[in-house]
């Protein structure tokens, strides 16, 4: 009696093992420096192997590939096109220098890309993201970008994070955002930006986060804001701007926090409207330093008096932002001009003193929580297993100094809005799921068959471990009937 249920238990054991060793040579479920799994989603993960190509054999069933952290180099129009049921592919962090055209055809059900820190990317074809209906998130900061094709957001209907910051743009085409009707965050700090002209926003009706600081912005046209009629945040600190009229900012009915620090305003007659714009916003700004007349240099616009605007120095814009220190020392507010000046503001409109002071600026505030809006609960996917470099990476609140660079950093406040969830019963990490008994009698799919590393015996030691253990507990218990 026990010898026959030694045997059983024995046989069972073996066909295991040969069941998954087959089933294994029959699908060559992984590469060697791979890891492949099938929950929750089919998984191909190759990440920081050194790889300098993208592995030829992707299961086409693909549905998560991460790739990043390795020195690929370039993505073949080949790469990943078989994969129809792709969701999210993770490339940031190679060498990509080029990108076939096509290299993203048919990925219809594709919801986030990502491509950062590609620094040698550069360009990238208007072509390159067409079809891409459902993609929710794209990644391409810190690609040394320098141009943005027009056109190159076409069709993007689904797209509601758009991270563009740190690369090297100085212009926007307009309509380069038209389609982008969902997009609620766009990143450009971090650019070389000029101007923004009239239409360089036109179609984002439900953005929320705008960030444009550490630009050279020296110009925004006064109908630039035009559709933002959602935005609650708007930061263009640290960049070159002398004098924005209140009527730039008129259509922000929604903004909530707005930085303007760091910049070179001018504070004489031509700021009387953005002051009077400050006074009745009800949100949280910056303070605006005051660059020019020499006499309010450093104070704070917002706690100056209206009549501290009268009159308009005798400034040349242009010597403002080519050598703004000399400009500083060689003029004066006795250099007067009224030619400049806006049309008088309606001063029973203006509050009669200014001891109070405006809004707190909301230097130590981090950002509001970054919704999880993604269906599959797809920031999980970012602290996979211990070799995925963002969960080791410190978490850090944003800095909000003029100069912070805080780009970097963002991706960490995921990170850390999921810290508290139970991401073991989510998502496989290196070790085998011990509850989950692989090639269990018969194999039916593939997806009732975890798939194992066969670089590391680990996985399979594992395997076996498990299932004596489990063949060991089933054979007491028999025993004791
Ligand atoms: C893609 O997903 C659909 C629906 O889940 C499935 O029917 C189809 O077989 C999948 N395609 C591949 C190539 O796995
Ligand atoms: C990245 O690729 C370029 C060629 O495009 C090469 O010169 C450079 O050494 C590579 N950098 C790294 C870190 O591999
Ligand atoms: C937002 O995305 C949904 C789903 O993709 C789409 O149906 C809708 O048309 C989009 N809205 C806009 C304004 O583009
Ligand atoms: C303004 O300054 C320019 C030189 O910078 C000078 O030629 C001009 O006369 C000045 N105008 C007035 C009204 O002071
Ligand atoms: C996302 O995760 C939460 C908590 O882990 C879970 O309750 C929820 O059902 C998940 N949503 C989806 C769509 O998987
Ligand atoms: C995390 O980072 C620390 C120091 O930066 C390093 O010592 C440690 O090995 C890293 N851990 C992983 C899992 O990469």
């Amino acid at each position: 009696m026990i010898l026959a249920f030694l045997f059983s238990a024995g046989a069972k054991l073996l066909l295991l093992v040969t069941c998954c060793i087959i089933y294994k040579l029959k699908v060559q479920c992984c590469p060697e420096v791979c890891l492949c799994y099938n929950e929750p989603k089919i998984t191909f993960s190759c990440q920081q192997q050194r790889l300098t190509v993208v592995p030829p054999y992707i299961p086409i069933q693909t549905q998560r590939i991460f790739l990043h952290n390795n020195k690929i180099t370039l993505v073949k129009a080949t790469s990943f096109t078989s994969c129809q049921n792709l969701t999210i592919l993770w490339i940031h962090s190679n060498n990509i220098s080029h990108i076939e055209s096509g290299a993203f055809y048919g990925l219809t059900k594709l919801e986030e890309l990502d491509m950062s820190d590609n620094y040698n990317l550069k360009t990238i074809t208007a072509p390159t993201f067409r079809g891409l209906v459902h993609l929710h998130t794209l990644h391409l900061n810190r690609c040394g970008l320098q141009d943005l094709p027009p056109g190159i957001f076409q069709g993007l209907y689904s797209l509601q994070y758009l991270y563009l910051h740190d690369n090297n743009l100085h212009f926007l085409h307009d309509d380069t955002f038209v389609d982008l009707g969902n997009l609620t965050y766009l990143f450009l700090h971090g650019n070389k930006l000029n101007s923004l002209s009239e239409n360089v926003f036109s179609g984002l009706i439900n953005l929320d986060r705008l960030l444009v600081h550490q630009n050279r912005l020296d110009m925004i046209h006064h109908r630039t804001f035009h559709d933002l009629k959602k935005v609650t945040t708007l930061y263009l600190f640290s960049n070159f701007l002398a004098v924005l009229k209140g009527e730039v900012l008129s259509p922000l009915v929604s903004l909530q926090y707005l930085r303007l620090n760091a910049n070179q305003w001018i504070c004489d007659c031509r700021a009387k409207s953005l002051w009077s714009w400050l006074k009745s916003f009800k949100g949280s700004s910056s303070e605006l330093e005051c660059y020019l007349p020499t006499n309010l240099a450093g104070k704070d616009l917002k706690k100056l008096g209206i009549n501290d605007l009268d009159g308009c120095a005798n400034i040349s814009f242009h010597s403002i932002k080519t050598s703004p220190f000399s400009a500083k020392t060689s003029l004066s507010i006795e250099e007067f001009s009224d030619s400049c000046c806006q049309p008088a503001i309606d001063k029973s409109l203006v509050p009669g003193t200014n001891t109070k002071s405006g809004p707190s600026s909301h230097t130590s505030r981090i950002l509001p929580n970054i919704p999880i809006k993604d269906k599959e609960n797809i920031s999980k996917t970012k602290i996979i297993g211990n070799v995925d470099h963002r969960k080791n990476r410190t978490y850090k609140p944003i800095n909000y100094t003029p100069f912070a660079t805080f780009s970097s950093k963002l991706d960490n406040s995921l990170t850390k809005l999921n810290q508290n969830n139970d991401f073991d019963s989510v998502e496989p990490s290196t070790v085998p799921n011990k509850k989950r008994l692989p090639c269990l009698k018969k194999v039916k799919s593939k997806s009732q068959c975890r798939m194992y590393q066969p670089g590391t015996n680990s996985g399979l030691l594992n395997f076996i471990t498990t299932n004596l253990l489990y063949m060991t507990q089933f054979f007491m218990l028999q025993m004791h009937f």
